[in-house]
C-alpha cells in the first residue's frame, strides 16, 4: 500500500488527503492546528458523503476512504511515506521550514512536492538537501471536482520526479500539466490580474460584485464569476499570489487592489471566514 503525507489541512490539504484516500492510498493529514485538523476531517467526511448520495462512489469505498486517512500534529508521522504533498499556509518561510524539517525526516528517495500556488519550487528546495525530489503539484480548488494539476518542474528538479509525480497525479484520475518554475506558473499569472481587476472594478463602483460576475458568467462563459471565484480560493491567498507576482514579475502591474488589502486586513477571507465578496452561512 502506498502512504502519503499531505501537510496543511486547511482548504487544498483536506481535499488532497481525500483524493489520495480514495484512491487506495493511505493517508496522515499533518497540520499545526488541532482545529484545523478537526475541521478538515468534517470536510472530508462531507464530501465523501455526498459523493456517496450522488451515486458518484460505493457505500465501500466512502468508508475504506475515510478509513484510511489519519491525522497528526507532528512532522514525524511523515515517515514512510512515497511522497509528500505540503499544502500550509501560503507563506515562504513556513513552507522553507516544513521542507527543511522534511528532508531531514525522510530517506533522499521521497518526492517532496508542494502545492504552492505561487512560491518558486527552486526557492523551496534550495532549504533541501535533496533539491532533485522537490517538485510543485498545484492541485485545483475544489480539489475532488477538479481535473488539472500543474506539474511544476524547478531548477533542480529531476526527471525521474518528473515522471513519478505525473504518474501519482495519473492514478489520481487527474491531468497533469508539466510547466517551469516561474512566479504564479501559468494559472494564477493568468488568473489573479483577472480577479484584481474584478476587484478594482467593484472598488471603483463601476458594478457590484454580483454584477462583475454575471458579466463573467454570462458574456465569457465562465462557470463561475471572479469574485466568487476569489471567495473560494480564499482572499488571503489571492492577495499572497498577487505580492509573489509584485515581487518577482513587476511590482505596479500586479498591485493588489486596495479593497482587497484593506478585506484581508478585516478578516473578510471568503468562504472560509463566512464573509467575502458574498455572504456564506455554512
Ligand atoms: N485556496 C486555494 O484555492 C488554493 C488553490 C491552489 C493552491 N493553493 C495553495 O495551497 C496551500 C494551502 O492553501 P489553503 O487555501 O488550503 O490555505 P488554508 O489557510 O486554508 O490552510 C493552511 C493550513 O496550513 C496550516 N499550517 C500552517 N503552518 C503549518 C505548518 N508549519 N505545518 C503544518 N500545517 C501548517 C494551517 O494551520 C492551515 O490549516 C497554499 O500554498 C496555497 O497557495 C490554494
Amino acid at each position: 500500500m502506498s502512504k502519503v503525507a499531505v501537510v496543511g489541512a486547511g482548504t487544498m490539504g483536506n481535499g488532497i488527503a481525500h483524493v489520495f484516500g480514495q484512491h487506495g492510498w493511505d493517508v496522515v493529514l499533518i497540520d499545526v492546528s488541532e482545529a484545523a485538523l478537526a475541521a478538515g476531517l468534517a470536510t472530508i467526511r462531507k464530501s465523501v458523503e455526498r459523493l456517496e448520495k450522488k451515486g458518484a462512489i460505493s457505500h465501500q469505498l466512502a468508508a475504506d476512504t475515510l478509513g484510511r486517512i489519519k491525522t497528526s500534529k507532528s512532522l514525524d508521522t511523515a515517515k514512510g511515506s512515497q511522497i509528500v504533498v505540503e499544502a500550509a499556509t501560503e507563506n515562504p518561510g513556513i513552507k522553507f521550514e516544513i521542507f527543511t524539517a522534511l528532508s531531514r525526516l525522510l530517506p533522499p528517495d521521497t518526492v517532496l512536492a508542494s502545492n504552492t500556488s505561487s512560491i518558486s519550487i527552486s526557492e523551496i528546495a534550495k532549504h533541501t538537501n535533496g533539491p532533485d525530489k522537490v517538485i510543485g503539484m498545484h492541485f485545483m480548488n475544489p480539489v475532488p471536482v477538479m481535473k488539472l494539476v500543474e506539474v511544476i518542474r524547478g531548477q533542480e528538479t529531476s526527471s525521474d520526479t518528473v515522471k513519478q509525480t505525473v504518474e501519482i497525479v495519473r492514478d489520481l484520475g487527474k491531468t497533469p500539466v508539466e510547466v517551469n518554475d516561474a512566479p504564479g506558473f501559468v494559472s494564477n499569472r493568468v488568473l489573479m490580474p483577472m480577479i484584481n481587476e474584478a476587484i478594482f472594478c467593484v472598488q471603483d463602483g463601476i458594478a457590484t460584485a454580483a454584477g462583475v460576475d454575471e458579466v463573467m458568467k454570462l458574456g465569457m462563459n465562465h462557470p463561475l464569476g471572479p469574485l466568487a471565484l476569489a471567495d473560494l480560493i480564499g482572499l488571503d491567498v489571492c492577495l499572497a499570489i498577487l505580492k509573489v507576482l509584485q515581487d518577482g514579475l513587476d511590482a505596479h502591474k500586479y498591485q493588489p487592489a486596495p479593497l482587497l488589502e484593506k478585506m484581508v486586513a478585516q478578516g473578510q477571507l471568503g468562504r472560509k471566514s463566512g464573509q467575502g465578496f458574498y455572504a456564506y452561512r455554512d
